[in-house]
């Protein structure tokens, strides 16, 4: 048979679409001062020729992967062997309870307090979110989840609301004693600890949120972290259409549940690239709340009817806010519109006119039970008669407490003498209560 010629094909190894104008693009996003945008985009047209674009797949990357840097320094950052880049928290935890295999008929506990996605990815997955009250720490009350505990339950979702880390100690040991598993939800925790340990390292699996308001962000992202060889296999595979990412993509199985339909939460060279310099940043970013924080309460002088937020381990708290309770809601509101008027950065957390999707009082999906397809799930996964009974008084702690409470921001980047305003405005308006 005749040789064919080999066709002369004119593409490189970088065969993409993207090169200076989407560089253009992405520079219009910073601002810089006057002149400098100009020269560097002045830089970038000369290069025009030569440019190679990026390639913003993590997966067949011919440069060194910004994704996967990032889960290296994130492992590394939290001591844990295996992080997985996704591109949202809500991704990771769908990830975090569909790695444990996690579905029809199972309940998971999820606290009253935390924003909707740690509630409704239990519903997403088919599962039954069992709603538990929150303590004086606003985490989860160890008693209530305790009582909430039933042979469907699975798993429970600790959240680490507003920095704070939640009661791992009573938390672990009670989910030892009923054989149920902790996902810690960190998304508003990066880099708080408890006695020592990096939040999302203590559980079974952590998830984490890298969204504009985060500790760490990338504008959407997040990450499923943990030490379990399996679970991180199985989480992988489910972001990623199950396509799973094990030495041979294509290979068949190597063991029962290694293999099943995903979906799709990759996260981008881009994301990954800002993720990862924002995790080289997280130290500074901890000293800059933790200092401020301590400046802050160092000059606090609370009347004995102010109650400061318990907090599991001081210590480990991210400090990206205070948090105090008021004696009742009139003396809230009074404390709040002297602080607001005077420029305190303080807010009330349950304002009753105001719907906020923090409190599960506003969670109607799953109060009123709503769904999304015709079998109705995840609410015919089990007997209609042995799902929980929700409505918006079955936790009491947490509406009494929120009710009560007023949260101070912190910024990384308060000055001394940012704070010494704060604190002392703070000390004027609640002494004249
Ligand atoms: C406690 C908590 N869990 C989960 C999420 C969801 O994070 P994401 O926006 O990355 O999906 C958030 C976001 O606000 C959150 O505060």
């Amino acid at each position: 048979m005749p040789t064919i010629a080999r066709p002369k094909i004119s593409l490189g190894p970088y065969p993409t679409k993207i090169h200076k104008e989407e560089l253009i693009e992405l520079l219009d996003l910073w601002e810089f001062a006057p002149g400098i945008k100009e020269q560097i985009k002045a830089l970038v047209e000369q290069e025009a020729e030569a440019l190679r674009g990026p390639h913003l797949f993590r997966y067949y990357n011919p440069r060194p992967s910004k994704v996967a840097a990032a889960e290296q320094a994130f492992a590394r950052f939290l001591g844990v062997k295996h992080a997985l880049g996704v591109n949202s928290c809500t991704s990771a935890l769908i990830a975090a309870l569909r790695a444990l295999g996690i579905g029809m008929g199972d309940e998971v506990i999820v606290p009253a307090y935390t924003f909707f996605a740690s509630a409704a990815v239990i519903g997403a997955c088919n599962a039954i979110p069992v709603i538990a009250d929150v303590d004086d720490t606003l985490t989860l009350d160890p008693a209530d989840v305790e009582r909430k505990i039933t042979p469907r339950t699975r798993a429970i979702i600790v959240v680490h609301m507003r920095g704070k880390p939640a009661q791992m100690d009573e938390l672990v040991a009670l989910a030892a004693r009923h054989k149920v598993t902790i996902i810690e939800d960190v998304a508003q925790a990066a880099g708080a600890s408890y006695k020592g340990r990096r939040l999302g390292s203590i559980g079974t699996l952590g998830c984490f949120s890298f969204d504009y308001y985060k500790i760490l962000n990338s504008g959407e992202g997040g990450f499923v972290v943990t030490d379990d060889e399996w679970l991180y296999t199985r989480a992988q595979s489910w972001h990623d259409c199950a396509a799973c990412w094990r030495p041979d993509r294509f290979a068949s199985e190597a063991r029962k549940g290694e293999l099943f339909c995903g979906e799709n939460y990759r996260l981008s060279e881009l994301q990954g690239a800002v993720a990862l310099a924002q995790i080289r940043k997280a130290p500074k970013y901890l000293e800059g709340y933790r200092a401020a924080f301590r400046r802050i309460t160092d000059r606090l002088r609370l009347p004995a009817s102010v109650t400061p937020q318990r907090v599991a381990d001081p210590a480990g708290d991210a400090c990206t806010n205070l948090i105090f309770f008021m004696r009742d809601v009139d003396a809230t509101k009074c404390a709040l519109a002297g602080m607001l008027a005077a420029g305190v950065p303080a807010g009330a957390i349950y304002d009753h006119n105001v719907k906020d999707w923090h409190i599960y009082t506003y969670w109607e999906h799953i109060l009123e039970k709503k769904f999304v397809a015709r079998d109705g799930l995840p609410w015919t996964g089990v007997p209609a008669a042995e799902l929980p009974r929700y409505s918006p008084t079955m936790c009491p702690q947490c509406t009494d407490y929120l009710s009560r409470a007023i949260m101070i921001d912190i910024h990384w980047q308060y000055s001394k003498d940012d704070c010494a305003a704060i604190a002392g405005t703070i000390n004027k308006v609640l002494a004249r209560l």
